[in-house]
């Protein structure tokens, strides 16, 4: 008598079919789960028994076998409890094992027989409706799964016997509603207005800079000078995530159970770890394989306070990511990629004591303080932010003056660049992950970013001055044509916007 549930495994946000077998022959009483189950799978033994003895009923006094096959897929995680019941269920005759063959189910059960939330329904509602099966879910997930498409059929019990009554034909689960709760999402309310920053018109112009071409930032300076003020405006400038973007940035945030409740996330995640952040908690891992804020932070920003303060090792970590878009969280036996294509913010004060170079209260330590500090940010990451930029002290008169452009006037600029730069790559033929001035690379970056003779001239002479490293070299051009894209010229770029973007590379440190 063996019985199939189909379910999945997930590797990073990619989804793995799995099924689980489940046979009841005769033999000393026994209950084992074998298919290379981690410790949570292995107590879903006792959380199935106990939810089928809360429904009244007991499993039969025979050898019970559930195999999760292919055996060489890692299972991790609490969801294959509602799926394993559903295959005793239906090795046992209580349901018929045709009702249940075309679901993907996942689920965890509590000793009451209620069917408790998990993660990762939204990657897995998306897998089941490409293969045209439908999703047995906990009902708290039932609003994510329905994301999968309008017509996507998806049941989402409370309580294991609904699903059983479901089944028999005897009670009827209607189809759960997907609600929109961008309004709620952290980034919206993170998001501050740029006209409440006074004067800091050139840290500004560089933020707009940083979010016209997707590019990193570092902004260093005395406490108080509107650094962590200035970052936690650039959500309020980015355009709307696309549909596709919502989709992946929800797929993520579905794994790590940081999805609004039944919602998709349609706002540009902002994620600000505090700088004790340990690297699993950075870059993904930890016991269960989570993505990292490096992922959740994905297609949006990572903001860094106080960037020196943060463990070494962590931060050098983020080096691979900064490169290629994908955080990869390497376990003994195998690793695991999740996407990680976010920009990086950073803001550091100039020395420990925070006053290095202001007119008003001298560091006296100089230069000893300064160097310190700095030095605790290694060459190769810096070598990773285009954009470097200094904030001083603002000053009393500009606290008096009117107040600047809004965000959203700002945010019109942005789009317009950023449409320009989507047209252009996708002219060239780049990839889906190269829409950006920031990401563009090899043959498409020398294709997307002719120098005009003048422009070209001045950054051969400053490269050779400043020792820049190849890196450095094309992430000059790349921000230099974030300048011009931003200035609606679409062809060579020029003498000045080579100049703004060498402003952005401080040489100091
Ligand atoms: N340019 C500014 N315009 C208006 N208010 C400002 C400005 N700069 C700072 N402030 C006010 O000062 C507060 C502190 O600023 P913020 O936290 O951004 O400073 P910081 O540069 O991050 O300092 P620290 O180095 O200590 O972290 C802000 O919440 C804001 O009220
Ligand atoms: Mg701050
Ligand atoms: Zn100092």
């Amino acid at each position: 008598m063996v019985a199939t549930i189909k379910t999945i495994a997930f590797q990073g946000v990619d989804v793995r079919p799995v099924d689980v077998q489940v046979q009841i022959s005769s033999g000393l009483p026994a209950f084992t789960i074998v298919g290379l189950p981690d410790k949570a799978v292995a107590e879903s033994k006792e959380r199935v028994r106990a939810a089928l003895h809360a429904l009244g009923l007991s499993l039969p006094p025979k050898r019970l076998t559930v195999n999760l096959a292919p055996a060489d897929v890692n299972k991790e995680g609490s969801h294959y409890d509602l799926p394993i019941a559903l295959g005793l269920l239906a090795a046992m005759e209580v349901v018929s094992k045709e009702e249940v063959r075309d679901y993907v189910v996942l689920g965890e059960l509590s000793l009451d027989a209620a069917i408790r939330p998990v993660t990762g329904v939204l990657p897995a509602a998306i897998h089941a409706a490409s293969n045209d099966n439908s999703l047995i879910c906990p009902a708290a997930c039932g609003g994510e799964a329905s994301w999968a498409g309008t017509d996507f059929p998806v049941l989402a019990p409370a309580h294991l016997l609904q699903l059983i009554n479901h089944i028999k034909g005897t009670q009827v689960l209607a189809r759960p509603e997907g609600r929109v709760e961008g309004d709620l999402t952290p980034a919206n309310m993170a998001a501050r207005d740029l006209v409440h920053v006074k004067g800091q018109e050139s840290a500004k112009r560089a933020l707009e800079v940083t979010a016209a071409g997707g590019h990193n930032m570092l902004m260093s300076g005395p406490p108080g000078s509107g650094k962590s003020m200035l970052a936690s405006c650039l959500p309020s400038i980015l355009p709307p995530l696309t549909p596709r973007e919502a989709l992946e940035v929800s797929m993520i945030h579905s794994l790590s159970g940081t999805l609004p409740e039944g919602g998709l996330m349609q706002t540009r995640p902002y994620r600000d770890p505090h700088h004790s952040a340990s690297l699993p908690a950075l870059i993904g891992g930890g016991h269960k394989v989570k993505p990292g804020e490096a992922s959740l932070a994905h297609r949006g920003v990572l903001f860094l306070d106080e960037l020196p303060e943060f463990n070494r090792s962590t931060l050098e970590a983020l080096r691979q990511p900064l490169e290629t878009g994908q955080a990869l969280v390497a376990r003994a036996n195998r690793h695991v990629t999740y996407p990680a294509r976010f920009q990086l913010v950073a803001a550091m004060n100039p020395c420990r004591c925070g006053y290095l170079g202001t007119a008003e209260r001298e560091c006296t330590k100089a230069p000893k303080c300064g160097l310190d500090y700095q030095a605790k940010l290694s060459g190769p990451l810096l070598d990773r932010i285009d954009i470097q930029v200094d904030v001083p002290a603002v000053q009393v008169t500009d606290l008096n003056k009117e107040s600047g452009e809004s965000s959203a006037q700002v945010a019109a600029r942005v789009a317009k660049a950023r449409e320009l730069q989507t047209a252009r790559y996708n002219a060239l033929g780049a990839g889906k992950d190269m829409t950006l001035n920031a990401h563009a690379d090899g043959e498409v970056l020398e294709q997307a970013m002719p120098l005009s003779a003048s422009a070209k001239a001045l950054l051969d002479k400053a490269a050779t001055h400043m020792n820049l490293s190849a890196r450095g070299y094309f992430r000059l051009i790349r921000v230099a044509r974030t300048i011009a894209d931003l200035a609606g010229m679409e062809g060579e770029i020029g003498e000045n916007h080579v100049a703004e973007a060498l402003s952005y590379r401080r040489i100091g440190f």
